[in-house]
């Protein structure tokens, strides 16, 4: 692996392996992608072999011309236009209806892929040196935590791929959120980096299918398989992880990961309920319900418990229950929140915990995706309750 910067000296190195069908890791503004060319199926197995990615799970296509949609789009009706021209470039995906050159192992088979055009100067600069579209997952092992940082992704996935940029900490810090324009109606398929709400301000309502989870933690313990049909048809995972970690935690990671449930059958079939994990077994509770329902769950030691803003770590500390506080965003500002969330998730993973409790955000804007990704954190573990 060797690591670039973000000049263009370097920038002009990275699209060059591209082109030569090399694997290459680069900053968007959501999370650090693993890029390859996506029209060459070689470069894009390697992809799946990198991140032991399950090949049914499909990637998604980065372009950085609204044009190129095109190249890999069969048709776009008006109303993925109208979110492309307003909100690309951005943390948003759109699935559409695929052109049959994009092979089928980008797509996993489906009839549709998946297109972005991130914002990110550095992902921009790439794509358009590389000129080619480029096929990218999160830069971090099937079912890890995203990486937000060009460390993370050195200690996840630094012996499996050629070249990383460094391009700094990603500004969003969760991944885009994906929308399904190919059935009837538009489907949010992943909440993420693109408020729900600036999206309904343009083309009207979307569905959200398997919206109704069961939100509490203990709502979750032995909600097993119904639960599990919920998320089926629900929301994506994230996958994040720690800052600077071992070889040895990573195989820890690796070893967890296998546990992980997943099920070929799901609408977007990269969704299972419990991506997005660190290897810490993390508790959910719903808004202002820590410490009380954690303490009637019993509270493991050595813990540290999430607050959303400055007023809810206050509460968590007086409680006395926990051995530290960790606070997303002391304003309660849900941008800080949401790009502090992995990259806190990856330091914690390393810190030795026996648990993690953290408690709901507020459910609109970002924190969709925070609640998103917490609850999918939260179906890793497997602790006696
Ligand atoms: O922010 C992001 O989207 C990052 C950066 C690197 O762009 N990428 C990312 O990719 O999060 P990945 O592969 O980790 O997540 C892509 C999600 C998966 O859940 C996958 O199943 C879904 O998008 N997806 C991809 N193609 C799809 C398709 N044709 N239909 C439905 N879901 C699809
Ligand atoms: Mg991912």
């Amino acid at each position: 692996m060797k690591l670039l910067s973000a000049s263009e000296a370097d920038l002009i190195v990275a699209a060059q392996a591209l082109r030569e069908g090399k694997l290459v890791a680069f900053p968007t503004e959501t999370v650090y992608g693993l890029g390859a060319n996506a029209f060459d199926e070689r470069a894009v197995a390697r992809i799946f072999e990198a991140k032991a990615r399950p090949t049914f799970d499909p990637l998604i296509v980065h372009i950085a011309r609204l044009e190129d949609i095109l190249m890999l789009a069969e048709e776009v009706p008006e109303n993925a236009w109208r979110l492309a021209r307003r909100l690309w470039p951005g943390p948003l995906t759109i699935i559409l209806p695929k052109r049959r050159e994009v092979p089928d192992i980008v797509t996993a088979g489906l009839s549709t892929v998946a297109v972005r055009f991130p914002s990110h100067p550095v992902a921009r600069r790439i794509i358009e040196l590389a000129k080619i579209p480029i096929a990218a997952p999160s830069a971090n092992p099937f079912g890890y935590l995203s990486p937000t940082t060009a460390l993370h992704v050195i200690d996840m996935l630094g012996e499996s791929i050629d070249y990383i940029v460094d391009g700094g900490p990603c500004d969003v810090g969760v991944e885009s959120t994906v929308i399904d324009m190919t059935g009837e109606r538009p489907a949010l398929l992943r909440p993420g980096g693109m408020p729900l709400e600036r999206i309904e301000e343009l083309i009207g309502l979307v569905d959200i299918p398997g919206h109704d989870e069961p939100s509490v933690d203990e709502g979750l313990e032995g909600a097993g398989e119904k639960d599990m049909l919920l998320f089926e048809h629900g929301f994506e995972h994230a996958e994040t992880q720690g800052a600077a970690q071992s070889l040895k935690s990573c195989e820890k990671k690796q070893n967890h990961l296998k546990k992980s449930p997943e099920s070929p059958s799901q609408k977007s079939p990269g969704q299972s309920s419990s991506h997005y994990a660190p290897s810490t077994p993390l508790f959910l509770f719903d808004e202002e319900s820590l410490p009380e329902a954690a303490k009637r769950k019993g509270i493991l030691h050595p813990c540290i418990a999430l607050a959303f803003n400055d007023r809810r770590a206050q509460v968590l500390r007086d409680s006395g229950l926990f051995d530290a506080v960790q606070i997303l965003s002391e304003e309660g500002d849900m941008r800080e929140a949401t790009a502090r969330l992995f990259s806190l998730l990856h330091d914690l993973d390393e810190a030795g915990l026996a648990a993690i409790y953290a408690e709901r955000v507020p459910d609109a804007g970002l924190g969709r995706a925070i609640n998103d990704r917490l609850y999918r954190a939260s179906r890793n573990k497997k602790v006696p309750s």
